[in-house]
């Protein structure tokens, strides 16, 4: 099994969606399902993964800052995660479930924020890209499986579950715009994008997304 965007051996899937669209039982789900069939899985997220990405998850999501200093810090979180977590799991020829990637900074801080996407794409190259990380084209996920809900739904599923970090406590109209970010990011590149209707029923979800899985030949 190889990745089309990594010369490494081991599979790197994604997942995406707003807050409350409900990927974190099936991501669970995923990894035991991989892990039935003899196959190794590093379950991880973004942004975070290592203690030091961790460190700046818990600045970024509750410290304020200015747009430019959040999209560095996570791109600055995504590369250490990169070259101590994923690319070394790759090269085991692990399985890589990441909750999340370079398509939430796109969605959040591009769509949400509003902060300037070209400026995103370069950072997205100098951190996914080859300097220093033996790969030879930029690395992105094979499969990105993105949990497409309404925000005012989402909004709902949120209310009272927790307290709320500095994303999940943002207006309807936030999240409006990060449902536009993913759509930009999937109309970029629809071959690497599984958007799954995360309105259904949990069970029917989880139906959609093993159906994606079996029908690429890494689920039986
Ligand atoms: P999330 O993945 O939803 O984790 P949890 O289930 O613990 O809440 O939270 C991460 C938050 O960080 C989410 O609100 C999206 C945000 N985020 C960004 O704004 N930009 C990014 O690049 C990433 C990876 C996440």
């Amino acid at each position: 099994m190889t990745t089309t965007s990594t010369p490494f051996s081991g599979t790197f899937i994604s997942f995406e969606g707003i807050d409350g669209a409900g990927k974190s039982t099936h991501i669970g789900a995923l990894a035991a399902a991989f892990k039935a069939q003899g196959r190794a899985v590093t379950l991880t997220r973004e942004p975070g993964g290592t203690p030091l990405a961790e460190t700046l998850r818990t600045l970024v999501l509750n410290d304020s800052m200015d747009p430019l200093t959040e999209a560095l810090l996570m791109f600055a979180a995504r590369r250490d995660h990169l070259s101590c977590v994923i690319l070394p799991a790759l090269a085991r020829g692990d399985v890589v479930l990441c909750d999340r990637f370079t398509d939430a900074t796109f969605a959040y801080q591009g769509g949400g924020r509003g902060f300037d996407e070209a400026v995103l794409s370069q950072l997205e190259t100098m951190v996914q890209g080859t300097a220093g990380l033996g790969a030879t084209q930029l690395i992105q996920p094979e499969l990105t499986v993105w949990f497409d809900l309404a925000p005012e739904e989402a909004a709902k599923r949120l209310a009272g579950a927790r307290v709320p970090d500095k994303f999940e406590s943002q207006p309807v109209e936030f999240f409006r715009r990060v449902a536009d970010g993913y759509a930009r990011r999937l109309i970029g590149e629809p071959g690497r994008f599984a958007r799954i209707n995360g309105g259904q029923t949990p069970q029917a979800v989880w139906d959609d997304v093993h159906a994606v899985f079996v029908a690429k030949g890494w689920l039986a």
